[in-house]
Formats: structure tokens, sequence, C-alpha cells
């Protein structure tokens, strides 16, 4: 028995993001889930999926790239290089404790801050659930932000 009752549900709002083999090609695709940017990455043998619009000032996460930052997978915001980590959305930052001996910089994390959306792999097909809306992020002001523009410049 499924918990809570909403696997049904789920299924019939999923939305088709595109072919499994596209997007592993692709490396990235941009989709829109209920009128929001969304991107979707294929990063290492797993899929990816996070609003399109960076927290910070809304840039094109779709145009960044992907770096390894302590383990974790990280886009990079090509406007002004914030990191977010692809698996849990939070924005890393360095920090330095100038009271220890040898200061290093150390990634830290400010928390959960871009809105990442749930990925399906379904018979060679990609879906994304839609947002759960009861929980708010830093992007999801500019996700409405960005709502009213229907075009969609496709990035690769
Ligand atoms: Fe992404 Fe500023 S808009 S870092």
């Amino acid at each position: 028995r499924c918990p809570k009752g909403t696997a049904e549900m789920e299924h019939d709002t999923l939305v088709y993001v595109g072919k499994e083999d596209d997007i592993k090609k692709s490396q990235r695709i941009t989709t829109k889930v209920n009128g929001r940017e969304v991107v979707v990455f294929y990063h290492e043998g797993k899929f990816y999926a996070m609003d399109a619009r960076c927290y910070h000032a809304g840039g094109p996460l779709h145009l960044g790239d992907i770096e390894d930052i302590n383990g974790q997978s990280c886009i990079i915001c090509p406007w002004h290089q914030y990191k977010i980590t692809l698996e849990t959305g939070e924005g890393l930052y360095q920090a330095i404790n100038p009271l220890e001996p040898s200061p290093t910089p150390r990634w830290l994390s400010k928390g959960v801050k871009q809105r990442i959306h749930k990925v399906t792999v379904d018979n060679g097909n990609i879906y994304v659930s839609p947002p759960d809306l009861s929980v708010s992020f830093d992007s999801d002001y500019y996700a409405d932000k960005y709502k009213s523009n229907g075009d969609f410049a496709v990035g690769k």
C-alpha cells in the first residue's frame, strides 16, 4: 500500500520531458513544468531536475557548467558563479575560519535554495513531477517571475 495513497494521482500529473536516450546524449534539456522553467540534467549516470532560474538573481542554470565540489556534483551559475548541488539544490559557499592556526577554505551549505524536481524514468521516457508548492524555496521567486514569459530559449 503506498503511503498517503498519492502514487496514482502523481502518475496522472507527471510531466513528460523527453526520451531517455535523447537526454543522455544532450546531457541536459529545458522544459516547462506547471509553467515554470525547469532544467533536466543527465550527469554521470543520473538524472536531476531543478528550477532553471538561479535563486540568486534568476541566472540561466541550463547554460552553466557542472563541477564536482567535495564529491557533490554542482551546477555553476553562469552569471555570478554560485554553486548549487544537483542532488539537493543546496547553495554552497567557501568559508574561512580566521581563528584556525592555518585557515583553510571550506565548503559549507547555505541550505536548500534551489527547488529540485523529482525525475521518473519509465519505459525509456523521462518525466518530472509537479512541484509541491506547500514548501517554498528561494528559486520560486524567479520561477514565478519568468513564468509569464512563454518563450524559453532552449539551451544546451
Ligand atoms: Fe546565479 Fe547570480 S544569478 S549566481
